[in-house]
């Protein structure tokens, strides 16, 4: 493995959520597997006014409550807290002077030889100021030291839509060069998700038939059983679309559809996952009601306890048409994918939590067996499991043992838990490791933002502009709207449903 070069990461919004629950026990672990480079350091900086000693007991306190697996002693927490300083500071010129007056006495101290990694852990309102004031003190300049680089990592979401993404990559690129532009996806990070380039590129089974004359349709499935949990307010600005399809769901799009590049070089991917994007079929206004579905979480009863609807929860407008679940029709238009639909749903208190690619081939063209089975349909899919339980399982039909020929669909199956010496690491551990060593294959590149939000933006300003265009309502915990299953009112299947609804009367309703 190559090590990191020295570095300080300073982390704008230190106290806030991600950092206490992601990034902190990512470096811990880090730290344990001894990867982390030496010397390193990390500067909390932000408006909180406390000192080292008060960060870092935040730090170890983050450690204890969400670091899996737990630390074995508290002395090496206590060692690992010792990286951390903070600084604070406004968002003002005072502010960033400090900054850089920090940044030189910690090099000072500690030898690092001018590597900075800025992650901007803050809400999109303030990535502007954050850019403009790293510039203005030339914090961005890799001249400014000799042989050294600087990095900024920026949480998603990366724009509102498209005219928003595309002022947001001007901005940061006035400071910043592309290459040190890493656009934090962290579905791009998990395991499972690197795992499916490997399972086509490393493997010559399968590819022959990734394509549209052996497949039939593709599912990818984000599910969560958890409702909006307090972030409401954030939430009801954005949507199911925006939050999960935009990103995360666009970007497995890619990594399944992309056509194998010439070399594992961050551009080399990059390039053909960018291609994805720009094949996608825009969706035009009016086929919005036959291609996409969306609809909200209703109360419900789960396990006798009743829990509130989307519209109760807090900061959540009362008459809301913020969507909670969405469920599309796409198709890639290019020579691989021609014809072949990609059913792409995600939604919030569904009855699990999973995340899963089902590759759906085509059917045998005669079914020699139809008269003693009616298991035709439903054979051959391949399951990408990206989480929980992540593995990959083939099914495929089988003899049923005895007289006759009767089928039955049966399962081959590979579980990452097998693996039982290797710890599957975190998406934020991956990211910030490749960030540190300057590999942005895992990150999302400023064109394939851009396309994804050309092919989101149309579906958006219909929903905004028609309100005849139907939300549903769905009761929490079920499946989301059964009107998503019209999505394939022309091929005659439907979605995989990994468990069954978690209440009986899964009743729809137009909100
Ligand atoms: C985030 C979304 O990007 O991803 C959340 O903002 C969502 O709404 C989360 O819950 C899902 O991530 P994961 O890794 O738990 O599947």
């Amino acid at each position: 493995m190559k090590s990191p070069s020295p570095c300080i990461l300073i982390i704008f919004g230190a106290s806030g959520d991600l950092a206490r629950r992601k990034l902190i026990p990512a470096l811990f672990d880090l730290y344990r597997l001894k990867t982390l480079p030496q010397p390193f350091c990390v500067l909390g900086a932000g408006r909180t006014s406390i000192d080292d000693l008060e960060f870092r007991q935040r730090v170890e306190e983050s450690i204890l409550e969400f670091s899996d697996p737990k630390p074995t002693s508290l002395g090496e927490v206590k060692e690992f807290c010792r990286f951390f300083h903070f600084q604070s500071m406004d968002l003002n010129k005072d502010g960033f002077l400090k900054l850089k007056d920090r940044l030189n006495l910690l090099e000072s101290q500690t030898n690092i030889g001018g590597n900075y990694i800025f992650y901007l852990s803050v809400p999109p309102s303030s990535y502007e100021t954050i850019i403009n004031g790293l510039g203005e003190e030339g914090l961005q300049k890799e001249i400014s030291c000799t042989h050294c680089w600087r990095r900024i990592i920026i949480e998603k979401p990366f724009g509102y839509n498209l005219d928003s993404a595309i002022r947001l990559t001007r901005g940061i690129r006035k400071v910043f060069r592309e290459p040190q532009i890493y656009r934090i996806d962290h579905y791009l990070g998990k395991e499972t998700v690197q795992n499916m380039l490997v399972f086509r590129f490393a493997n010559g089974i399968f590819e022959p038939l990734w394509n549209r004359n052996y497949v039939h349709h593709v599912e990818i499935t984000s599910a969560e059983s958890n409702g909006v949990e307090g972030r409401g307010g954030y939430y009801d600005t954005a949507g199911a679309l925006r939050d999960m399809v935009q990103n995360h769901l666009l970007q497995i799009l890619g990594v399944i559809a992309m056509e194998p590049p010439s070399s594992f070089d961050p551009d080399a991917v990059r390039n053909e996952t960018s291609k994805v994007f720009t094949s996608l079929r825009q969706i035009q206004p009016e086929e919005i009601d036959r291609s996409v579905v969306r609809g909200q979480y209703t109360d419900s009863v789960l396990n006798g306890k009743r829990v509130s609807g989307y519209r109760e929860e807090s900061l959540v407008a009362k008459g809301s048409r913020t969507e909670t679940y969405a469920a599309l029709k796409v198709f890639v238009d290019n020579w691989r994918w021609g014809g072949v639909p990609f059913y792409i749903r995600t939604g919030k208190r569904l009855p699990t939590r999973v995340t899963e690619v089902v590759i759906h081939f085509k059917p045998t063209p005669h079914f020699l067996f139809a008269k003693e089975s009616r298991e035709s349909s439903g054979l051959n899919q391949l399951i990408l499991r990206i989480q929980p339980n992540e593995g990959i399982l083939l099914k495929f039909g089988m003899k049923i043992p005895g007289s006759g020929f009767r089928v039955k669909n049966v399962n081959m199956d590979f579980h990452y838990s097998e693996l039982s010496e290797q710890r599957v690491p975190t998406a934020y551990e991956r990211l910030l490791l490749d960030c540190m060593l300057g590999d942005g294959t895992l990150y999302a590149r400023g064109d394939a933002v851009e396309a994804c939000w050309r092919f989101i933006d149309p579906i958006l300003d219909a929903w905004e502009n028609n309100p005849e265009l139907k939300i549903y309502g769905y009761r929490s915990g079920t499946w989301g709207p059964r009107e998503a299953n019209d999505l394939f009112a022309d091929h005659g299947v439907e979605w995989r449903y990994p468990c069954k609804n978690l209440v009986d009367d899964g009743e729809v309703c137009e909100l």
